[in-house]
């Protein structure tokens, strides 16, 4: 398999204070699916941004398709597509004008461009309302038109950042659809970022967690998931005060993280455990509201690595 990105010791700071990503590698198979999840401000944007030459990086080494990154950008810009965090569709075009637009910046002209922009239209079933203003679009529809305008100079590199944030979950999965139709039939290779973990779990193959403008953990997630090692027993307390003490009386015996008043233990065999641990916090005189084992998430592993809950999971 060839190598689509590979990323060395990347680090971008703005102004004196910021530094936006940190000696950051990562390595991008052709014809998979990266995802990169992290809370708000640990660098996904930053990292897309740099990787689509839109960013330069202060320090480290970028190549795509085996091309150094900085040496040939226009060259590689042809291999790039960008859906960006922010709507790049204007309102006050039809979805056909944005998509016709769009390919002209690209150089398709002619009935190249017609047919190309028609067969867009087609795969996101956008047809019927492709002469609708698109600021009279859904929030999905926005999205598929934005994810067509990034396709139609026919990449072999996608980024998309944070595509489905808005969208309801049948426009999600829909959307997961499309994106997995085009890596298997047209050996596309993407990149995406994501609040939402199992986007990561179910579409990906691999998945790298940022926080603070590094990566703190990366594999599939399964592999993720087996770094934890077995169950998680999520107790809840029934305020901040109590679950700090609980860390403190279970801290002694297992591996345990807290998010306010939430406890994760990790634990081989959970039901087995759950008794004992109850047992200690019994003990202790812990106050404790509920308590549940569960098979490892992809949320776990977070936790695990950062000692914070992604942000947005809990909306
Ligand atoms: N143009 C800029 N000027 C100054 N600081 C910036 C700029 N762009 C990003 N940053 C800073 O760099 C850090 C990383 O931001 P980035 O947008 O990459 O995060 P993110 O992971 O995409 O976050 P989110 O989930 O909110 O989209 C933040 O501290 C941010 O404030
Ligand atoms: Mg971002």
């Amino acid at each position: 398999m060839k190598t689509a990105i590979e990323m060395k010791g990347v680090r971008k700071t703005y102004g004196k204070d910021v530094v936006a990503i940190d000696d950051l590698s990562l390595t991008v198979e052709e014809g998979t699916i990266y995802a990169l999840l992290g809370p708000n401000g640990s660098g996904k944007t930053t990292t897309i941004r740099i990787l689509t030459s839109l960013a330069n990086a202060d320090k480290g080494n970028i190549e795509l398709f085996d091309e150094k990154l900085s040496t040939h950008k226009n060259f590689l810009r042809k291999w790039i597509g960008c859906v960006a965090q922010q709507s790049g569709v204007d309102p006050m075009g039809t979805g056909r004008e944005n998509l016709m637009l769009q390919g002209k910046i690209h150089g398709l002209k002619g009935k190249a461009l017609k047919n190309r922009v028609e067969e867009m239209l087609t795969r996101f079933h956008l047809q019927k309302d492709a002469n609708r203003l698109s600021m009279n679009y859904s929030g999905g529809m926005k999205r598929k038109l934005d994810l067509a305008m990034g396709l139609i100079h026919q990449p072999k590199l996608l980024f998309l950042d944070e595509p489905t944030t808005g969208l309801d979950p049948e426009a999600r999965e829909d959307l997961w659809k499309t994106i997995r139709q085009l890596q298997q039939e047209e050996g596309l290779t993407v990149v995406l970022t994501t609040h939402y973990m199992e986007e990561a779990d179910e579409l990906s193959d691999r998945v790298a967690f940022m926080n603070e403008g590094r990566i703190v953990a990366e594999g599939t997630a399964e592999e993720l998931k087996n770094k934890l090692g077995g169950d998680t027993l999520t107790i809840q307390c029934t305020d901040n005060a109590q679950a700090v003490h609980a860390t403190e009386a279970l801290k002694k015996f297992y591996q345990v993280t807290r998010d306010e008043r939430t406890l994760n233990v990790q634990s081989k065999q959970g039901a087995e455990e759950l008794p004992k641990i109850l047992k200690v916090l019994e003990n202790d005189q812990t106050d404790v509201r509920s308590a549940a084992v569960s098979r490892p998430a992809l949320g776990d592993v977070y936790l695990m690595y950062t000692g914070k809950a992604l942000r947005e999971e809990k909306k």
